[in-house]
C-alpha cells in the first residue's frame, strides 16, 4: 500500500530516511513521536481544521477554467486555487500545522528556509497569529548558514504531505460534486514537490486517474541550467534524505538555476522520487520560456495571475490539453498567486517582445 509510506524510520523504499548528524537525532525522533500522537488527537485536528477554514480560508474553490479550455480545445481544465488562501500560496497549510506542532511541544522560536519566500511569508504569519520569535533564512549566505538544516529528513517530508493533502482531499469531493467522477489527471509543479504531493496522494491508489509533476527546465536540459532532477539527476543525499538530486560526479551538488525561485532546488522530495520509480507519478519539465508563456497565458484567458512555480504547470497543460478529447478531466494545483514574480515576469517577457520585434521572422511567444 503506497498511502502507508513511509516506514518508522522515514523510508519511502530505498528513498527519504534520516541522514543527519547524531546531535540532532533525538530531537527528530522526539518531533516524530509528538506527531504521531498530535496526527491521532482529535483535539489537535479540529483546532487544525478551524485554522484551515478561518485563518487560512480554506476550502479553496475548485474553478472551472472555461476560457482557458475553450482557447487550448482540448481536456475540460480545472484549477484548485490555492492561490486565493491567506499569504497566496499553499504553503499556509503545512506552516499552520508545524505551528501548532511547535506549540504542542513547547517551542517558541521558530526558523525556516525559504527559497521563494511565500514559505518564508507563511511561516512568520503563522508564528505572528502565535506570538512566536521567527527567524527567515533565504539566499545564498543563509544557505551556509542552514548547512545542516533538517528540512529534508524524516519527519519533515511525512509531516509536509499530510499538512498539505487537504489540498487533494478537498479536489476528490469537489470534482465528484462537480463531474460526479475522477480526474483523468493531475498536474502540478515540482520544487521540493509539496503541493504536488498534497494534490496527487489522496488520489494515488485511483489507478485510473494520471498525475504528472512539472519541474524547472531551466533554459533547457542540454544547457546544464536547469533544476529537473529527475533529468539527468542522481541518487544521493542532501539536507538529511535520500532522493533524486542534481550532483556532479564527484557528488558535488550543482547550481541550479529557474526563473522561478520557489523550483529552484537541487533535491526533490523522497516521496516523488519513488512514486516515479514505481511508475505511479510522471515527471515532465517546463523551461523558463514556457512557464514565461504560461504565465502571459493564464492572466490573458483567465485573469489569474500564477506564480511562475506554478506557471510551470500551466505551461505543461498548454501542451498536453489540446491533444486530449473533451470528455476528460484535467486538474491543475494552481499553488500560488503572481503578484511577487510581476516584475521578473515583465522583465523577461517585454526583452524577448523586443527581441522578436528587432527579429522579423520570429514568431511571436505565444
Ligand atoms: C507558489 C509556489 N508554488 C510551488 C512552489 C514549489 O514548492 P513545492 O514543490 O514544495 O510545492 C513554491 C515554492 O516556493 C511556491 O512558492
Amino acid at each position: 500500500m503506497i498511502e502507508t509510506l513511509p516506514d518508522a524510520l522515514g523510508h519511502f523504499g530505498v528513498y527519504g530516511g534520516m541522514f543527519v548528524p547524531e546531535t540532532l537525532m533525538t530531537a527528530l525522533h522526539e518531533l516524530a513521536a509528538e506527531y504521531e500522537r498530535a496526527k491521532n488527537d482529535a483535539q489537535f485536528q479540529n483546532q487544525l481544521a478551524r485554522l484551515l477554514r478561518d485563518f487560512a480560508g480554506r476550502p479553496t474553490p475548485l474553478y472551472f477554467a472555461e476560457r482557458l479550455t475553450k482557447k487550448l480545445g482540448g481536456a475540460k481544465i480545472y484549477l484548485k486555487r490555492e492561490d486565493l488562501l491567506h499569504t497566496g500560496a499553499h504553503k499556509i497549510n503545512n506552516a499552520l500545522g508545524q505551528i501548532l506542532l511547535a506549540q504542542r511541544m513547547g517551542k517558541n522560536r521558530i526558523i525556516a528556509e525559504t527559497g521563494a519566500g511565500q514559505h518564508g511569508v507563511a511561516t512568520a504569519t503563522v508564528a505572528a497569529r502565535f506570538g512566536c520569535e521567527c527567524v527567515v533564512y533565504m539566499g545564498a549566505v543563509d544557505m551556509e548558514r542552514q548547512a545542516l538544516n533538517v528540512l529534508g529528513s524524516h519527519p519533515y517530508p511525512m509531516m509536509v504531505r499530510d499538512f498539505q493533502r487537504v489540498i487533494g482531499e478537498e479536489t476528490r469531493k469537489q470534482i465528484f460534486d462537480r463531474e460526479q467522477r475522477l480526474p483523468d489527471l493531475l498536474v502540478a509543479c515540482v520544487g521540493g514537490g509539496s503541493n504536488a504531493i498534497g494534490l496527487f496522494h489522496p488520489f494515488l491508489s485511483d489507478a485510473s486517474v494520471r498525475m504528472v509533476g512539472v519541474e524547472a527546465g531551466g533554459e533547457g536540459i542540454r544547457s546544464g541550467k536547469h533544476a529537473a532532477r529527475f533529468q539527468g539527476g542522481r541518487l544521493g543525499v542532501l539536507q538529511g534524505t535520500k532522493t533524486f538530486l542534481l550532483a556532479n560526479e564527484d557528488g558535488q551538488i550543482e547550481l541550479t538555476h529557474s526563473v522561478s525561485a520557489g523550483l529552484d532546488y537541487a533535491a526533490v522530495g523522497p516521496e516523488h522520487s519513488y512514486l516515479r520509480e514505481i511508475g505511479r507519478v510522471e515527471y515532465d519539465f517546463a523551461t523558463d520560456d514556457e512557464a514565461l508563456a504560461g504565465f502571459k497565458l493564464l492572466s490573458e484567458t483567465e485573469g489569474i495571475i500564477p506564480a511562475l512555480e506554478t506557471a510551470h504547470a500551466v505551461a505543461h497543460i498548454a501542451k498536453v490539453a489540446p491533444k486530449m478529447s473533451v470528455d476528460k478531466i484535467i486538474v491543475m494545483n494552481c499553488s500560488g498567486r503572481g503578484d511577487k514574480d510581476v516584475a521578473t515576469a515583465a522583465k523577461h517577457l517585454l526583452s524577448s517582445s523586443r527581441a522578436q520585434s528587432r527579429d522579423p521572422a520570429a514568431k511571436p511567444l505565444r
